[in-house]
């Protein structure tokens, strides 16, 4: 069993990255959950911020549910052939106080997973994200990846991801991920 905390990195209310976070709660393996967090309302990075007042309120919170969390589940979109801006301030906001790295990110897995309208399914965001999980420490999980492109034929207009081959593709990374995520939780 793995308690898993999934992230989206799109604001969007329509957006192709949570519907996929949602299909990936509904098929990640019986005994094991996916609950997803948003980063709605975290304030763009700001170091005077941080000196003044510390981290913010919402930011420790979820820094607590990762740090809880068997493993990350990042669904990411992917803007000028890279990651989203939106996303990688929340997890700079989340990597500080550096003190705190270690107990949030530090050998804890993560997999990510990304939509986009476009052919090559956020390779190149989720290629980049590599760099980062490096700098945390984290141990993704590679085996597998899921790259969705032509999002737009993909999902239903309320949402739901309809497509049977992609389902099967995501129920199979949700099985790998939650395999790895229980063999290798960081030491507590
Ligand atoms: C600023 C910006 C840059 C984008 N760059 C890319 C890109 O490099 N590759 C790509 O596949 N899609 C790109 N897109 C299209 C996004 O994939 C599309 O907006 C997608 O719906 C975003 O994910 P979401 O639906 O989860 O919000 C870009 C969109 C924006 C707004």
């Amino acid at each position: 069993m793995a308690e898993l905390l999934g992230i989206s990195g799109s604001l969007k209310t329509g957006s192709y990255n949570t519907a996929l976070l949602r299909a990936a709660a509904e098929l990640v393996p019986e005994g094991s959950a996916l609950d997803v967090a948003t980063v709605h309302g975290i304030p763009l990075y700001d170091g005077d911020e941080e000196a003044q007042s510390g981290v913010p309120k919402q930011v420790e919170a979820l820094k607590a549910r990762i740090a809880e969390s068997d493993g990350l589940v990042i669904a990411t979109p992917e803007y000028n052939n890279s990651m989203p801006g939106v996303l990688k301030n929340a997890i700079d906001w989340l990597s500080r106080p550096p003190k705190d790295i270690r107990r949030v990110f530090g050998g804890r897995p993560v997999v990510s997973m990304g939509a986009t309208p476009g052919a090559k399914g956020t390779l190149l965001s989720q290629t980049a994200w590599l760099q980062v999980w490096r700098a945390l420490g984290m141990r993704p999980w590679l085996e597998t990846s899921l790259y969705v492109g032509g999002a737009g034929k993909l999902f239903s207009r309320e949402g739901a991801l309809t497509d049977m081959e992609t389902r099967k593709r995501l129920e199979n990374l949700m099985k790998g991920f939650v395999a790895f995520a229980k063999q290798n939780q960081p030491p507590s």
